[in-house]
């Protein structure tokens, strides 16, 4: 194979991707001066590969996010969630970042508060030892069950990317989720809503009275959590919307006594 600029952006277009210049970039930084390694990762790129996981990360609101091979790679349709999120942590608060992958929503809470404390969490162990190597305090586990009970009722904010496709819906993905990103990171159950729904009922007992949940979903997915919201002591759920106008999260209060988030 051709490794020269030219032929390498050919391939790459001729592959489908929709960025080939900026990919060849990515490819030849990656590789350094080797051609060889040049080779195996655009073979890899054009068998469908995430191009973070061939060039081992990624940038997410400006800062550089290791992604491993078989990780969720963090999108960037999720960064305004995550500056929102970053908005209701206090200089010294307590977070958390459930489902956080490789940690990308953790980094940003960090960043935006070096002196908070920032807990993560994963169920796939390939996930938190990624998330380790971004300096997230990831702790390996299903939801909450890892987090330590010091922390129980006073999280200022409590956020998670939890899988939210509906099952019924995973076969309209582009071609390369489907074939290579785990599909536990994505298939959110019949209608999407099986982990939020858990997460929702989970998290009053670490928020503080006044903290916030911040979730990403989709579709109508706020409105089938709203009673759920509601049982958990939340207050009414504010939508965040994208560009488009579509709901790409919520973000909701605990009630109660507490200094407002
Ligand atoms: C959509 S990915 C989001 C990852 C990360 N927050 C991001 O935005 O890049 C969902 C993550 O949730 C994890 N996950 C799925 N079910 C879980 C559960 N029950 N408990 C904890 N983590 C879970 C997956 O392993 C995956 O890393």
């Amino acid at each position: 194979m051709d490794v020269d600029r030219a032929s390498v952006e050919q391939a790459l277009a001729r592959a489908g991707c929709i960025s080939p210049v900026e990919e060849a970039d990515a490819l030849f930084d990656a590789a350094g001066n080797d051609p060889t390694a040049l080779v195996s990762m655009l073979e890899r790129r054009i068998r469908g590969e995430p191009l973070p996981w061939i060039t081992g990360s990624i940038r997410f609101c400006g800062l550089k996010v290791r992604v491993a091979p078989g990780v969720y790679v963090p999108r960037w349709q999720t960064e305004p969630l995550a500056r929102l999120a970053a908005s209701f942590l206090p200089p010294d608060g307590v977070a958390v970042d459930l489902c956080t992958g490789a940690g990308a929503v953790a980094m940003v809470l960090a960043s935006a508060a070096p002196d908070a404390q920032v807990f993560a969490t994963d169920v796939d162990p390939v996930a938190v030892a990624c998330a380790r190597t971004n300096d997230v305090d990831a702790l390996e586990g299903v939801l909450d069950e890892p987090l330590p009970e010091a922390i129980e009722g006073v999280v200022d904010v409590l956020t998670a990317v939890p899988p939210y496709v509906p099952s019924g819906e995973l076969r309209f993905l582009p071609r390369d989720v489907q074939d290579h990103e785990p599909t536990a990171a994505l298939d959110g159950g019949v209608d999407g809503t099986d982990v939020l729904a858990e997460i929702v009922r989970r998290s009053p007992r670490w928020l503080r009275p006044g903290g916030s949940i911040v979730l990403e979903l989709g579709g109508d997915q706020a409105v089938a959590l709203g009673s759920g919201l509601r049982e958990a002591g939340f207050d009414e759920p504010e939508i965040l919307s994208d560009a488009e106008g579509d709901a790409r999260g919520l973000r909701a209060r605990r009630a109660g006594r507490g200094q407002p988030a």
